[in-house]
Parts: structure tokens; C-alpha cells; sequence
């Protein structure tokens, strides 16, 4: 089954309670933190996934977008995310950081930024629950989804296939009614969305019509 990760990134800050209530049925609430260092744009960081674990039992989908992930990422577990990504291109240390957040009870999750290849990053598959393909630059929501990016998708599941591997393939970045169908034929099956959920008029249906379209 195809899962749905609302991105809080397009809700409105000032009410976090309310809008993670508001993408009820979804399989995870997608939180983007952003230092301003690894992206030219500043989220939001620990206290708010603090407070949001109390808010909601919706598990928590934490993708750092930030340098030394190396430090930082095991806080995030420890905050109670339920799944915790990190940039391979900001990781020092990517295997030690991978059992670092298993060891946390958190699923471990590494990204890679639209230029970042999967094949170098091959034998550390089995060290993750879970590899985010990036479908836009990040940094911010509402852009256009990468049509260049699907050819890495398809080539990450047949890796993932391959090793007979159980990860998770996640997509993030101009995910919409548009363009999931395409994300979930070359092989994703968890799918990012930020302006297509909480820019309609009713967040929880937005989220079924893309599970439903993923699905297909
Ligand atoms: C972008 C973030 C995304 C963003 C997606 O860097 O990682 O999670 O919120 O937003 P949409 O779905 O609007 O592209
Ligand atoms: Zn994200």
C-alpha cells in the first residue's frame, strides 16, 4: 500500500496542532527542518517536533535538511520522530548515523539531492529502512516536480529489488495529483506532499485521492 506524508511545510505554523488533525488518515506527518546552512532556507528544529509528538499521534516523517546530521539526527529520534532522514551529502559518518537512529527505536532514512547518485551509496541499502529521492532541489515548497528525476527512481528500486531489500523508496518535491501516478510506476511507494494537501480545500481529501491515484 502506497503511504502518505503530509508536508507541514505547507500549513499554517501558528496552528501545528490543528493542521496535523486536519491530514488525519494520512500514514505520517512529513516535518522539514532547515538551518539555512545545508538549504537557503530556516524551518524549524527540536522544540517544535517536541511539542508536535504531543500534539498528535500521527507518527512523525522528520526530514533534516541541515549540516552535521551527524549531531543533530539522533536528537530528532530521541524526540520521538518515528522516522528520521539525513542528507548523504552533509553525513559524515552515514553507516554510524544509520544504526545510530535504528539503535534510537526510529527508522533510519538518508535523502539524496536531485545531482546526488544512488550507485555509489549501494552496499549501505541494507544499513536504512528507508532512501528519499529528492524530486525537487530542496529548500522550499510549491515547486515543480523533477521529470528528470525518474529515471533514479526506477534504478533505486530495481537496486532495492535486487538485494531483496524491504526500504521504503520515498519521493519529495512537486508531488501532486499531476505527477504521484509516475512516482509510484517507477517504483516509489511513499510519496512527500506539501502544496497539494494542505493547498486544498479539504487536506484529508487531498490525501486519499493520491493515495487512490498511487495505488492504481
Ligand atoms: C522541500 C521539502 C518538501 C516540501 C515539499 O525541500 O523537503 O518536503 O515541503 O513541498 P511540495 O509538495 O509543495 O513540493
Ligand atoms: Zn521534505
Amino acid at each position: 500500500m502506497p503511504q502518505i506524508s503530509p508536508s507541514i511545510l505547507s500549513a499554517d505554523f501558528a496552528r501545528l496542532g490543528e493542521e496535523a488533525e486536519a491530514v488525519r488518515g494520512c500514514d505520517w506527518l512529513h516535518v522539514d527542518v532547515m538551518d539555512n546552512h545545508f538549504v537557503p532556507n530556516l524551518t524549524l528544529g527540536l522544540p517544535v517536533v517536541e511539542s508536535l509528538r504531543k500534539a498528535t499521534d500521527i507518527p512523525i516523517d522528520c526530514h533534516l535538511m541541515i549540516e552535521q546530521p551527524d549531531r543533530w539526527a539522533p536528537q530528532y529520534a530521541e524526540a520521538g520522530a518515528g522516522s528520521v532522514t539525513f542528507h548523504v551529502e552533509a553525513a559524515a559518518a552515514p553507516v554510524r548515523l544509520a544504526r545510530e537512529i535504528r539503535s534510537l527505536g526510529a527508522r533510519a532514512s538518508m535523502a539524496l539531492k536531485p545531482a546526488t547518485p544512488i550507485e555509489p551509496y549501494e552496499d549501505l541499502l541494507p544499513e536504512l529502512d528507508m532512501l528519499l529521492v529528492m524530486t525537487v532541489e530542496p529548500g522550499f515548497g510549491g515547486q515543480s516536480f523533477l521529470d528528470i528525476m525518474l529515471p533514479k527512481i526506477r534504478r533505486t528500486r530495481e537496486l532495492i529489488n535486487r538485494h531483496g531489500l524491504q526500504l521504503w523508496l520515498q519521493v519529495d518535491g512537486g508531488v501532486s495529483v499531476e505527477t504521484i501516478e509516475r512516482c509510484a510506476e517507477a517504483g516509489a511507494d511513499v510519496f512527500v506532499a506539501g502544496s497539494a494537501v494542505y493547498g486544498a480545500d479539504d487536506p484529508a481529501a487531498a490525501v486519499r485521492g493520491l493515495r487512490e491515484l498511487a495505488a492504481a
